[in-house]
């Protein structure tokens, strides 16, 4: 046994979130740990891998007991994480995040020939062929990934931990990272990963650990495993069968109130036509890199767009910042939450309330009472957990903070909705839930613009879906045309 833990305890603020979890890991395997938003899976494996201290309970690394007192000395006996955050630096070179902390040295100095020559032969390893010098952030978040999986590998040795390594990744990428796993795994390394798509558990694991609400429910092989007795382990219920029906919308011919005319930035993405008319769904498809959050970030005014012009209500609008945006009563949940959405110190309430303060303007304070009952509203809709309002926003497990940023916007109520990647992090139960919450909002007259790489969600809540491929829109399906074949067609048209 590679890693034995036992009755595993911790808790937050007198709140147990991991209560006597057993969990084991064989060399050689690929083991998924699964369950909903804050069910605990983070809080394992930062204990696992020394980031977090354990309040009761045994750990055994091959046998031996063992008790990480933080990453460096995890790493040491050899267990090595990919966390939920990358945790690489975008501004240092490919190199030095590979051998960060551990620079060969030559006469005191870091020796960058050398650094770079070694980082070059690792990770070609890898099957990627870099530039060592290049700086990290010119490499796409697949590239950072298995460097990210490179160099815990190379620091650890015996057990890789992997905290939704996919979440943002298109298919082709993570079946490259996949492949990877699998020659680690039959190289003997014992490999833990955290993932949301359920698709990617069958695909990969060898056996499957799930909790709820930091329990246990129990440890099973996957090859004997029934999705639907999956699915039932993490919710402690069965899933109602989504039965998908296209959503109702207005004729095609009602004229659009927001309208977007050559709306382009140069090298970022073709000028388009975009008209958005209440009561709609705008699905917006394509692969990663194809242009769909560049496309969000000018109707937003995050970048500025330099051709085209924006039309509300037949009068012309400037979009030259997300303040302006805001202005007209849009919204926009990003996809990354950690860089462009939460306020870490922030309480949950504040976090809510951020972008409605900034509507009303913030020489006029939101009353607390007022606060309170937003936060309250929100708390209870989006099933943010835990519930207290007042908790800081860094504590939250990662898909209750993507759930607090939809509060937000929600909380603005936006004429013009734009949402990326609304269920990237989000349990099998939530999903759902999401979804009648975007349906919810169309059949109550907003407008939204939803981008998403599932194209059965993006099927069944779109009255239109433009697909984007090549930063530039590529086509415009509508209505009986919709379907997940005609989507992925269009895209496939463009990259051949
Ligand atoms: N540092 C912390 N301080 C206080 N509470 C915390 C801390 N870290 C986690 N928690 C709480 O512990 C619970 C479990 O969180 P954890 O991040 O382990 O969930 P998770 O299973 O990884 O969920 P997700 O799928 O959303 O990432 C949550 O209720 C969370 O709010
Ligand atoms: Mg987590």
């Amino acid at each position: 046994m590679l890693i034995e833990a036992r009755a595993i305890r911790k808790s937050f603020y007198g709140v147990t979130v991991l209560d006597d979890v057993d969990f084991t890991l064989h060399a050689g395997e690929i083991h998924a740990l699964l369950g909903e938003n804050g069910a605990g899976k983070s809080t394992l494996v930062k204990i696992l891998t020394g980031a977090y201290r354990r309040d009761g309970g045994t750990m055994r690394l091959e046998g031996t007991e063992v008790e990480p007192r933080d990453v460096a000395e995890a790493q040491a006996m050899g267990i090595g994480t990919v966390y939920q955050e990358v945790n690489l630096l975008d501004n240092l070179s490919v190199a030095e995040n590979v051998y960060l902390g551990r620079q060969p040295r030559r006469f005191g100095m870091i020796d960058t020939k050398r650094m770079e020559a070694e980082a070059t032969a690792l990770l070609a390893r890898y099957g990627l062929r870099v530039d060592p010098g290049e700086s990290l952030s010119a490499y796409s978040v697949a590239i950072r990934q298995i460097i990210a999986i490179a160099r815990a590998v190379d620091l650890s040795g015996k057990v890789l931990f992997l905290d939704e390594p996919t979440a943002s990744l298109d298919a082709r990428e993570v079946e490259a990272i996949f492949a990877i796993l699998r020659r680690l795994r039959d190289d003997g390394l014992g490999i833990v990963i955290i993932t949301h798509f359920l698709d990617q558990v069958f695909a990969l694991a060898d056996r499957v650990t799930v909790l709820r609400n930091g329990k246990l429910v129990g440890s099973r092989a996957i090859s004997d495993l029934p999705r639907r007795d999956l699915v039932g382990m993490m919710l402690g219920r069965e899933l109602a069968e989504e039965t998908h029906s296209r959503s109702a919308a207005p004729p095609a011919d009602t004229p659009a109130p927001i309208r977007f005319r050559g709306m382009g930035k140069t090298g970022s993405v073709a000028p388009f036509d975009m008209d958005i008319r209440p009561g709609e769904v705008l699905g917006i498809a394509g692969l990663l890199g194809s242009g769909r959050t560049e496309t969000a970030f000018l109707l937003f005014g995050i970048d500025r767009a330099d051709s085209g012009s924006a039309e509300i209500d037949g009068r012309p609008v400037t979009l030259n910042s997300p303040h302006d945006a805001i202005a007209q009563g849009f919204g926009f949940c990003p996809e990354e939450r950690k860089t462009d959405g939460i306020v870490a110190d922030l309480s949950v309430r504040e976090n809510i309330i951020l972008a409605l303060q900034a509507r009303r303007g913030w020489s006029r304070p939101i009353p607390r009472r007022e606060q309170n009952a937003i936060a309250e509203k929100y708390i209870r809709m989006l099933d943010i957990r835990p519930t207290d309002p007042e908790r800081p926003i860094k504590f939250l497990s990662g898909g209750n903070q993507q759930k607090v940023i939809l509060a937000r916007w929600l909380a603005t109520d936006p004429r013009f909705l734009i949402l990326d990647e609304p269920t990237r992090g989000i349990d099998i139960g939530a999903h759902a839930e999401i979804i009648r919450l975007i349906d919810g909002l169309r059949a109550e007259g907003m407008a939204l613009a939803v981008i998403s790489s599932e194209l059965d969600e993006l099927v069944a809540y779109s009255s239109r879906v433009v697909v984007m491929a090549d930063h530039r829109q590529v086509a415009e399906l509508a209505g009986d045309e919709i379907s997940a074949q005609a989507i992925m067609a269009a895209m496939a048209v463009e990259a051949a």
